[in-house]
């Protein structure tokens, strides 16, 4: 997508909001999107009224931006995301991320739900993303490089900010969260199915700790254009031999419902620290 798309939707939204200016943006993953109501919102804009914004199709995200202010800090907050099995292309997958650095955020948080391949893990544990395995079939920086938006060839050595990291890590001790609070290697998969035993096993040999079908392309998108990043994922399954089971929909969604509240606590907990 041109830089111009890029540019339109966030001229739209500036329009929209008489030139709020977030200092940080959110995307809120599957069933959790209860962060949102603690934002003290100011400009809600619907995605389908952002120009090239695609409308997310999944029932689980709402698909509204809402800028206002969440603990005092001014954040722009991405209630419902995009994902690659959608059928977009990943330059609409991370279109959003692009749009928010464009309004102005230094840094982004993400979550998301996953399974959960480390056997240490429980049901709605959060684990703070260290870094990841893209097993998507592409990434949003294929094509022409934009230099105005970042390098052609960005380094991801450190994906995940150590800075963010470890001002999750104390938030959660200070929350009391610190037992449900992992850290861990996060694997991107193309979905909608979710895996076989087979894969399953497969991830956890090459290194994964959680397992789920977003969150990469952003992350990639966010580092290309210098972002840090904080990135959760609730573990809403449990994926390794002994603990696999048929993967029930409405009990993702309920894990995620019962991790929400220290999601949002320790997001907003870092925020404060910022
Ligand atoms: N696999 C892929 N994506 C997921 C899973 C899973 O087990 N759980 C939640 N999202």
């Amino acid at each position: 997508m041109p830089l111009q798309a890029i540019q339109e939707a966030a001229a739209y939204i500036q329009a929209q909001s008489q030139n709020f200016r977030p200092a940080t943006g959110i995307i809120l993953g599957t069933g959790l999107g209860a962060l949102a109501r603690e934002v003290d919102v100011q400009y809600e804009i619907s995605y389908a009224d952002i120009p090239h914004f695609p409308v997310s199709t999944v029932e689980s995200h709402a698909g509204r931006l809402l800028l206002g202010q969440l603990n005092g800090q001014p954040v722009a907050v991405l209630q419902g995301r995009f994902h690659y099995y959608e059928g977009y292309t990943m330059a609409q997958v991370v279109l959003p991320v692009r749009v928010l650095k464009l309004l102005g955020i230094g840094q982004l948080f993400v979550s998301n739900a996953a399974g959960g391949l480390n056997p240490d893990f429980s049901i709605s544990d959060l684990m703070l993303l260290d870094d990841h395995i893209n097993l998507l079939p592409t990434n949003p920086l294929i094509g022409p490089n934009d230099n105005q938006l970042g390098p052609r060839f960005p380094d991801m050595y450190a994906a995940y900010d150590a800075g963010l990291l470890a001002k999750a890590r104390a938030a959660a001790e200070v929350l009391g969260q610190g037992r449900t609070t992992q850290r861990g290697v996060y694997a991107a998969v193309p979905g909608p199915m979710l895996e076989t035993p087979a894969e399953y096993r497969y991830l956890r040999t090459i290194g994964a700790d959680a397992v789920g079908m977003s969150t990469v392309p952003e992350v990639i998108a966010a580092r290309h254009l210098g972002l840090p990043v904080l990135a959760v994922s609730v573990i809403t399954d449990l994926c390794y031999p002994g603990q696999l089971k048929p993967v029930v929909i409405a009990d993702i969604l309920a894990a995620a419902a019962a991790a929400e509240p220290r999601l949002t606590a320790l997001m907003k907990a870092v925020l404060a620290a910022v």
